[in-house]
Formats: structure tokens, sequence, C-alpha cells
């Protein structure tokens, strides 16, 4: 199965994306995720990311259709895999699909997380991260046992410095101007789906979960 997690920020993308993983041992992508672990680790492309992120604009499309490109090259997506947060503008779609074109058929599915922007910002502000395994948490609607602490694996939690209320606006004007063009690019296609982003994290999981056995995908 080739999916693709369409959305704004916040409409709990990464969070589905970890179950949907696990439930049919697919690859998870998240070109954010990438581009964090690059500037954590310093790297030249992280620098340069870094000064988009911080503001909540977008990385240049050329920068992360290189990134997924090369990333889609890997043994482990020959089943399929996971898009989350990619893409996100028109161009990145379409050298997606000339990228798909020269190493596997086309995306079976892009399911549109419709999410309300009070749900969005009160995840986003609300979302901690941890440190060492990146497992995401929320204040109140999924705290960690003990404050600050991860579950998983006993490091600290931090809270992403574009998860800040201005950052979060920009953000979501962006996704606005930028990235919604995609819903109907692939609603033409006959490929996308709509779910509601405003459902709780289990109650997504069984719709997802439901959708792709209907459509014998999974
Ligand atoms: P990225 O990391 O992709 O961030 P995003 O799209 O803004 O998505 P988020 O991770 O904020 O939201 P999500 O939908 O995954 O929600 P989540 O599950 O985490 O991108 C960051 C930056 O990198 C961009 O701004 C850009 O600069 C750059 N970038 C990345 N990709 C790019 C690209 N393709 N092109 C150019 N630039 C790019 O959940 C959020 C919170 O809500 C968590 O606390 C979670 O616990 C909670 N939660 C989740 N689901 C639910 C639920 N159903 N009910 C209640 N709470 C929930």
């Amino acid at each position: 199965m080739k999916l693709i997690l369409l959305g704004p920020p916040g409409a709990g993308k990464g969070t589905q994306s970890v179950e949907l993983s696990k439930r049919y041992g697919l690859p998870h992508i998240s070109t954010g995720d990438i581009l964090r672990e690059s500037v954590k680790a310093g790297a030249p492309l992280g620098v340069k990311a870094k000064t988009y992120m911080d503001k909540g604009e977008l990385v240049p499309d050329e920068v992360v259709i290189g990134i997924v490109a090369e990333r889609l090259k890997g043994s482990d997506t020959k089943k399929g895999f996971i898009l989350d947060g990619f893409p996100r503008t028109v161009k990145q779609a379409a050298g997606l699909d000339k990228a798909l074109k020269s190493i596997l058929s086309g995306i079976d599915i892009v399911i549109y997380f419709q999410t309300s922007n009070k749900v969005a910002i009160e995840r986003l502000t609300g979302r901690r991260v941890c440190k060492k395994c990146g497992f995401n948490y929320h204040v109140k609607n999924m705290p960690p046992k003990k404050d600050g602490v991860c579950d998983r694996c006993g490091a600290s939690l931090y809270q992403r410095p574009d998860d800040n209320e201005a950052t979060v606006l920009n953000r979501l004007k962006v996704y606005e101007e930028q990235t919604k063009p995609l819903v109907e690019y692939y609603a033409k296609q006959g490929i996308l789906k709509t779910v509601s982003g405003d459902l709780g994290v289990a109650d997504l999981f069984r719709v997802l979960s439901q959708m792709f056995s209907e459509a014998k995908l999974a």
C-alpha cells in the first residue's frame, strides 16, 4: 500500500502514521522528522532547513523532493510506504509522480485529514516530544504518566520550537495557501478519501483501518 497522509499541521498525521506503520509493516516517511534529524546533526541541510522551519515556512521544494526521491529508493519501500507531510505543494506532488514512475507504481490512496483550526492549534501548542525516541505526547490529550518524562524510554520531553502559537498560526496560513490545493489535485485523480482529523486517536485509527480493508488495500 502506497499511502499519503494529507492535512494541516496538528491533524494527527504523525500519530496515525506510527500506528499504521506498526499495523501494516510499512515504513513511515516523514519529511518533518528527516529535516529535524538533519537540524539535530548540524548537517548543512539542517542548517538551511532550520531557518524556514523556525518561521513555519516551507523548506524549498527542490530540497524536499530530493530527500524523498532518495528515501524511496530504499529496499524497505518495495511493499509500500506511508508519506507524512509530503507532498506539501503541487510542485512536490509532481516531483513525487516523477520519482514514482522510475521506481514503483503510483500512489494508491491519499487520506485527507479534514481538521478545524481550533483543534489543530490546541493540539500543537500542547504537544510535547521525547528528546530521545521522538514519541509525541499532549499535555491534556495524551499526557505521559510522569510529567515531562517519556513513558517509553525515560528521556525528557521538550516543546518543538515551531509549536508556539505565533508560528502555529503561520503554519496554518502556509498550509491553506500552499498545501490545501493538493486536496483538489488528488480528488481529480480519484484517489482522495476524507476523514475527520477532529476525531480522537483510537476512533480515527478504526476509521482508517476499516477504509483500507474496504478498499482491499490491506
Ligand atoms: P512537520 O513535522 O511535517 O509538521 P506538520 O505538518 O506541521 O505536522 P505536525 O507534526 O505538526 O502535525 P501532525 O498532523 O503530524 O500531528 P501529530 O500527530 O504530531 O513539518 C515541520 C516543518 O518542517 C514545516 O513547517 C516545514 O518547515 C518543514 N517541512 C516538513 N515537510 C516539508 C515539506 N514536504 N516541504 C517543505 N517543508 C517541509 O499530533 C499533534 C499533537 O496532537 C500531538 O501532541 C498528539 O499527541 C496530538 N494528537 C494527535 N492526534 C490526536 C487526536 N486524534 N486526538 C487528540 N490529540 C491528538
